[in-house]
This record gives structure tokens, sequence and C-alpha cells, in this order.
């Protein structure tokens, strides 16, 4: 059996491929109701909280390899790591960043402090650490609708963007079949550079009209997206990562996704193509 932390982008497709697998896969979820999909393909779905170390403990009996991702709080993730050294479990595979101990920004101190737990713990591990993900981009569909346009501070930075899908193909490759893998750092990214520009002339062709991208200072970019609804820590983190971005911090790719999954990994234009009903 693999659990799988949390049903986000990269937990729920994880889950969706082991199914198709036919690899007994259980999720943790604090609310079934928003895994029915999972659940109907055939994973199992156990109810609980990455704070109540109860209800790891629950879902992780009979547990041999865990998919450990979540928002990355390291309380919470230390307690699914203590859950699974109690267990025995044979394996983790830990979604992560670009973690670092002196990190200007909080959530990659975090995944330092969780790495290291990890690590502590004895369990055999493999790291994924991924650049920035696709699927962030989805949180631009309701100002591209409205405007045509979006803004952010990562000015002309390239970014190595990878679908988060393939972030959780690879997650699922090891769990199904650690050997080999323990003690690895994946650096997972897509096939290749992009900055927003390249973003936005992805999408006006999709759109069929033309989207614009303004570079905006880190002020403008943070009050933009606490206006949108993001919690103002969340805002300045994801700002300081802008920052970052524009002085090169996401310039890099790698052939980690192509040589785990004997497959290339996705394209900005095959991301925006399957989400195109998100962006329009
Ligand atoms: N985004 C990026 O660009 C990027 C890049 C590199 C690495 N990463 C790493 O990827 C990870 C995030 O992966 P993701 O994008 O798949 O996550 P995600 O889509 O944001 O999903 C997070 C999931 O965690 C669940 N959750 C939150 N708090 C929980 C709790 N206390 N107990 C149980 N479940 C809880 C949420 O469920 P609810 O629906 O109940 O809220 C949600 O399903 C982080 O470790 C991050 O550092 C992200």
């Amino acid at each position: 059996m693999i659990l799988i932390t949390t049903a986000g982008n990269v937990g729920s497709e994880a889950a969706r491929l082991l199914v198709e697998r036919h690899v007994p896969v259980r999720v943790l979820v604090r609310d079934s109701g928003k895994a029915k999909a999972l659940a109907d393909a055939g994973a199992q779905i156990a109810v609980g909280d990455l704070e109540v170390p109860e209800s790891i403990d629950e879902a992780m009996a009979g547990v041999s390899a865990v998919v450990l991702v979540s928002p990355g709080i390291p309380a919470q993730e230390l307690n699914v790591v203590a859950s699974a050294a109690r267990a025995g479990v044979e394996h983790v595979v830990k979604a992560t960043n670009k973690a670092s101990a002196d990190s200007p920004i909080a959530r990659r101190r975090g995944q330092t402090e969780i790495e290291a737990g990890l690590a502590a713990s004895g369990l055999p591990h493999t790291l994924l650490r991924s650049n920035a993900y696709m699927q962030n981009t989805l949180a631009l569909a309701p100002v591209i609708a409205k405007t045509s346009s979006f803004g952010s501070s990562a000015g002309k930075g390239l970014v190595g963007m990878v679908d988060a899908r393939d972030v959780g193909a690879v997650a699922a490759e090891i769990a199904a079949s650690p050997g080999g893998h323990s003690g690895k750092t994946y650096w997972l990214s897509g096939p290749e550079l992009i900055s927003n520009y390249d973003v936005a002339a992805v999408l006006s062709e999709l759109l069929g009209r033309t989207v614009t991208y303004r570079e905006i200072s880190f002020d403008e970019n943070k009050n933009a997206m606490i206006n949108a609804g993001v919690p103002e820590a969340i805002a300045e983190q994801n700002a300081q990562a802008f920052s970052l971005t524009a002085q090169g911090d996401a310039e890099w790719v790698s052939e980690d996704v192509h040589s785990i999954l004997g497959r290339p990994a996705s394209s900005y234009q095959q991301f925006a193509t399957d989400y195109a009903s998100a962006f329009s």
C-alpha cells in the first residue's frame, strides 16, 4: 500500500497513475467530498489531518511507501515522518522546493527543516526538488479573463517550469519501485526555459486574443495577490520568489523527468491546452 499525504496538484496525479497501474493506494484528505473522483477511480480515501498524528497513524496502517506532499508546514510533515518511522515504512518520496536554511523565503527554510527531519529519521527516501509548477499560472486565469493582461515582479526571468502532473508521475514511479532511488535528489523541470512573455504568447494563441504581460514592482505584485484573496504571508513569499526569478534563480532545466519516466517532460503549450477551459 502506498500512502499519498494530500490530494492537491501532485498527490491527485500520483494517486490516479498508481490506480491505473493497479498499485494499492491510499490518499489522506481532510474532506472526503473533494476526493470523490479518486475514490470512484479506485483509490482508498483516509479522512485525516496532518495536524492530527492519530489520523496519520490510522492512514499509515499497512503502508510500505509514502508520497510526502503537502503545503510544506514543518510540524505537519514531521508528523508524517514520525508516523512513517513508527510504522516501519520502507521508502518516502518527498516533494520539495529549492530549499536552503538561509533562503529569504520562509517556505524554503521550512522545507530545509523537513528534509533534515527526514534525514534524521533514517527512513530511506528520495527528494523531488522541483522548479515552479505550471499550475501556478492558473491563478492568473481570473485577471486574464477580465483584462487580457497579467503582471508579475518576475521581470524577464526565465523559468524551467514543470507540470505538477509530471512531478506526480515521478513520485508514483519511485514510490511503486523505490529500488535505486534511495538517497537521491532529483531536480524536476519542464523541457525548456520560459518567461512570462512566453506564457502570454502561448495563452494569446490558445485564447485567440492578445494577452499582454506587464513587468510590475514587488509591492504591486504582492498587493495584487492580496487583493485577489491570497493570504498576506503567502503573497509576501510568492513576491519574494518572483524577485528571485527576475534575478535568474529559476533559470534551470534538467533531464530528470525524462530519465525517470522514459518520456520528455510536458511543455507549457501542452499544459495550457489541457487546461484551456480554466483559462477561457
Ligand atoms: N507550487 C510550486 O511552484 C512548487 C514548486 C516546487 C515545489 N513545490 C512543493 O509542492 C508542494 C505542494 O504540492 P501541491 O502543489 O500538490 O499542493 P496543493 O495543490 O497546494 O495541495 C495542497 C493539499 O494539501 C491539503 N492540505 C492542506 N492542509 C492540510 C492538512 N492540515 N491536512 C491534510 N491535508 C491538508 C489541501 O487540502 P484541502 O483541499 O483540504 O485544503 C490540498 O489538497 C509543497 O511542498 C511545495 O513546496 C511547489
